[in-house]
């Protein structure tokens, strides 16, 4: 099937470059021309792992192409799915004007009928108003659109391997054909027929996909009450570590054996510093704000984000703590992408803690794998760094705010001795407090002993 694909972000990459790869023809569009022309010359503006190899070979084949010119892509396409961004007001309400935006642009620039699909994570209701707004834009009153919800549950850091493989894929359709459509655009991944770039094209045997219709307004709600509950466990978690602090628990030893629940489930109970990153902490905030638009108090989302808010409150107690004073140590501050595998930034906890370091005099020499350079955008003050061993040199604190590979590996023995003092903040409990105190480091972590 001939599909657009407008916004060319992490979501709408990964959706054009996996839908090509599947046997459709895309066509992408983003009102950035930078990255267009970027992703024109063969360049990827983001990091996720096996992108760059998907487009490449999409691209060779001739099935992905890029436009500035949105008309284009629209024109030229019988599905088209807007992957813009929807950002979060300052009152916390998702900020859809550039779903309004793609929404006036289809209208005028459609010439045939067309299936316009949301993939961005919206408010329930988008749908409805998306209709309408393609009716009232429309400039040719004999095209017809058919209006659907497609949920993206992508993670970033495996978001190809998540398009691929997915749990399920749910479409939220007014009529039967639009969620026909759907199905024929996700076969090759519902019947496994595509060239898997993670398995080498023969995928293990495993649980297929289930390919769920329902209403648009279910599916709007299925995305935000999903990552709003993701999110609530990490919090939840969080609350019990400081519960294991005072009541001398181990949280670890807590949530494995809660997590051996089936009914609960042992993913996104890890205690730490809590989460970022472009999804959890907006779409908490947008789900609180859609709640009481429509007079329901969603009061424990609301201690979820303030329960996350404080982990980094908790977390420079424990820094000024261990520090006395912060103005002027040489601190080695140990991530910055919002979690590992990936260089987004957005609402990452470690930019809080660069920035409040910053703000009390610290000497900041960072370090992270793939996020310095949009981090030394922004903080141009710290120092930055592409080998740990040389960002803990002299450093008098070692700060862990995300847990990539490298950091699993560091050998700190060796990095101890270069170190001005042996004195480490594990903001993602990511090493064992026995081994580092033997290593004759002063070791702080959440909720463990
Ligand atoms: N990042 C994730 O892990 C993830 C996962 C699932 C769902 N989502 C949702 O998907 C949506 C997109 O997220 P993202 O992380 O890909 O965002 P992003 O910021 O990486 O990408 C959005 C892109 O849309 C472009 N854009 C904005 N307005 C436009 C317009 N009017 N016309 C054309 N292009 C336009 C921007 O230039 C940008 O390239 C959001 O609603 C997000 O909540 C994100």
């Amino acid at each position: 099937m001939r599909l657009s694909v407008i916004g060319c972000g992490y979501v709408g990459l990964v959706t054009g470059a996996c839908l090509a790869e599947a046997g459709h023809e895309v066509i992408c569009t983003d009102i950035d021309s930078e990255r267009i022309a970027k992703l024109k010359a063969g360049g990827v503006p983001i990091y996720e792992r096996y992108l760059d190899e998907i487009l490449r070979s999409t691209r060779r084949a001739g099935r992905i192409s890029y436009t500035s010119d949105a008309g284009q892509a629209i024109r030229a396409a019988q599905a088209i799915f807007i992957c813009v961004g929807t950002p979060p007001k300052d009152s916390g309400e998702a900020d859809l004007s550039a779903i309004d935006n793609c929404a006036r642009q289809i209208a005028a620039e459609a010439d045939g009928p067309k299936l316009v699909i949301e993939k961005s994570t919206v408010p329930a209701r988008t749908g409805l108003e998306l209709s309408r707004a393609l009716s009232a834009y429309r400039r040719n009153g004999d095209v017809r659109f058919r209006v659907a919800s497609n949920p993206e549950f992508l993670r970033e850091g495996t978001a190809v391997e998540d398009f691929f493989h997915p749990d399920r894929i749910v479409v939220g359709v007014e009529e039967e054909s639009a969620a026909a459509d759907l199905r024929e655009i996700y076969r090759p991944i519902l019947e496994r027929s595509f060239h898997c770039p993670l398995h080498n094209g023969t995928c293990p045997p495993g649980p297929r996909a289930d390919f769920l219709v329902t209403t648009i307004n279910s599916a709007e709600l299925i995305k935000h009450a999903s990552n709003s509950f993701l999110a609530l466990k990490i919090s939840y978690a969080n609350v019990l570590s400081e519960l294991c602090e005072r009541l001398g628990g181990d949280v670890e030893e807590v949530t494995h054996a809660m997590g051996l629940d089936p009914r609960i489930g042992g993913q996104f109970l890890k205690a730490g510093l809590g989460f970022g990153g472009f999804c959890f902490p907006k779409d908490v905030q947008a789900f609180i704000h859609l709640a009481a638009s429509v007079g329901v108090d969603f009061d424990i989302l609301k201690a979820t984000d303030r329960v996350n808010k404080e982990r980094i409150d908790r977390y420079m107690e424990r820094i000024r703590r261990a520090l006395w004073v912060v103005k002027g140590k040489h601190v080695a501050l140990l991530g910055l992408a919002f979690k590992p595998n990936t260089d987004d930034i957005r609402y990452a906890p470690a930019l809080e803690v660069l920035k409040r370091l910053l703000a009390d005099g610290a000497a900041v020499h960072a370090c992270d794998p793939e996020a310095i350079s949009r981090t030394q955008a922004l903080f141009p003050g710290a120092h930055y760094h592409k080998d740990p061993y040389a960002a803990l040199q002299k450093a008098d604190a070692a700060l862990l705010c995300t847990e990539w590979d490298i950091f699993k590996k560091i050998d700190w023995e060796r990095a101890g001795k270069t170190m001005a003092r042996k004195l480490l903040l594990d903001g993602r409990n990511l090493y064992s407090p026995s081994a580092m105190r033997g290593l004759g480091f002063e070791y702080h972590s959440f909720g463990r002993p």
